[in-house]
């Protein structure tokens, strides 16, 4: 694909030669991202950061990418906080904001909504997350860190073993991530959750079509034995109807030390989109793992800063000219 000027919506946009660009481009920005050197080739440059719904890393690392190489950011946190409280349209909301900004970065709770809206914006506008729709911009870090620490033990993309465990239903992220694997070869899945919550048949099918192993269950210790990559997930509690609905689910599937160690093959690496909820009555994903060196999730964290500095370059078509803009710090 062409990504100069692109919106970046959902991964079904990419074949598989665009993520090795992006893959290629991502390992350039290390030094940046380290502060080893620092380059201004976004000087000048504005990126709106909107977010409709709460962030942490996602909004963060969007504006320290753009930051990182240079540029500044404006940034738009909550409904209330702009005039979508007051019966604007997304419409006429990104017709203003193109006008003030090089690129948009939005999360919005409405599948779609990111879509709608840049379908009327001047500039590139990159997902964010758009209610349970899609994440394109996590499944592209899931999988570069997939990458990397499938490198790390002699493999590759084709052919490993992943479980995703927890609330598939309402995950964005393992929405975008199944959708990014169909870019590859033999992947074994192994899809965990309770049967109310399970991967959206549309997906599983696109990925069985694709001649992926998938197989789904309920239940999580025998799940883990035999995968590359332990996937955990939240329970979405903003996506019921009510939090008592939710509640139902919350600490069904825990991992811990303990589990982790009996059941996975040691070199297993576990993975989470975050934020994990280590509320006593959900914590799928336990703090007694944090110093175990399986533990991939702030590494995942780390490489979302890359991705998207790489996002940024190439939409805005000076990846090439990043290192000309550099000096030693
Ligand atoms: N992974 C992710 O989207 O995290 P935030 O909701 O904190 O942005």
């Amino acid at each position: 694909m062409d990504f100069i000027g692109a919106n970046i919506l959902s991964v079904s946009q990419f074949e598989r030669g665009d993520i090795d660009r992006i893959f290629a481009v991502a390992d350039t920005m290390v030094p940046y991202a380290r502060r080893e050197k620092v380059t201004r080739v976004l000087e000048g440059a504005i990126l709106g950061n909107m977010f409709f719904e709460p962030s942490t890393r996602t909004r963060v690392s969007f504006g320290c990418a753009f930051n990182l190489l240079g540029g500044t950011v404006r940034e738009t946190v909550g409904v209330s906080a702009s005039s979508l409280a007051k019966g604007e349209s997304l419409y006429d909301t990104a017709r203003v904001l193109s006008g003030y900004s090089d690129v948009i970065c939005m999360r919005h709770p409405q599948s779609g909504s990111v879509a709608e809206f840049a379908a009327a914006s001047r500039v590139p506008v990159v997902n964010g997350g758009d209610g349970a729709n899609e994440h394109p911009t996590q499944a592209l870090l899931d999988l570069y860190t997939i990458r990397k620490e499938l490198e790390g033990k002699g493999r590759s993309l084709d052919n490993f073993r992943i479980a995703m465990i927890g609330d598939l239903k309402h995950g964005r992220t393992v929405h975008s991530l199944c959708k990014l694997l169909c870019l590859f070869e033999k992947v074994q899945l192994v899809l965990v959750s309770p049967g109310e919550l399970a991967m959206p048949q549309a997906v599983v099918e696109k990925l069985r079509e694709w001649g992926h192993q998938v197989t789904i269950t309920d239940q999580l210790e025998p799940s883990i034995k035999n995968v590359d990559i332990v996937y955990s997930t939240r329970i979405q509690e903003e996506r019921f109807a009510s939090q008592a609905e939710a509640d139902r689910y919350r600490g069904r599937f825990r991992l811990n030390r303990d589990i982790f160690t009996r059941h996975a093959e040691p070199n297993t690496v576990i993975m989470h989109p975050l934020p994990r909820d280590s509320r006593a009555e959900a914590n799928e994903l336990d703090s007694d793992l944090n110093e175990h060196p399986s533990l991939a999730i702030f590494r995942q964290t780390d490489n979302g800063l890359l991705v998207r500095m790489a996002l940024f370059a190439m939409l805005l078509g000076v990846e090439d000219k990043v290192a000309q803009y550099a000096r030693p710090i």
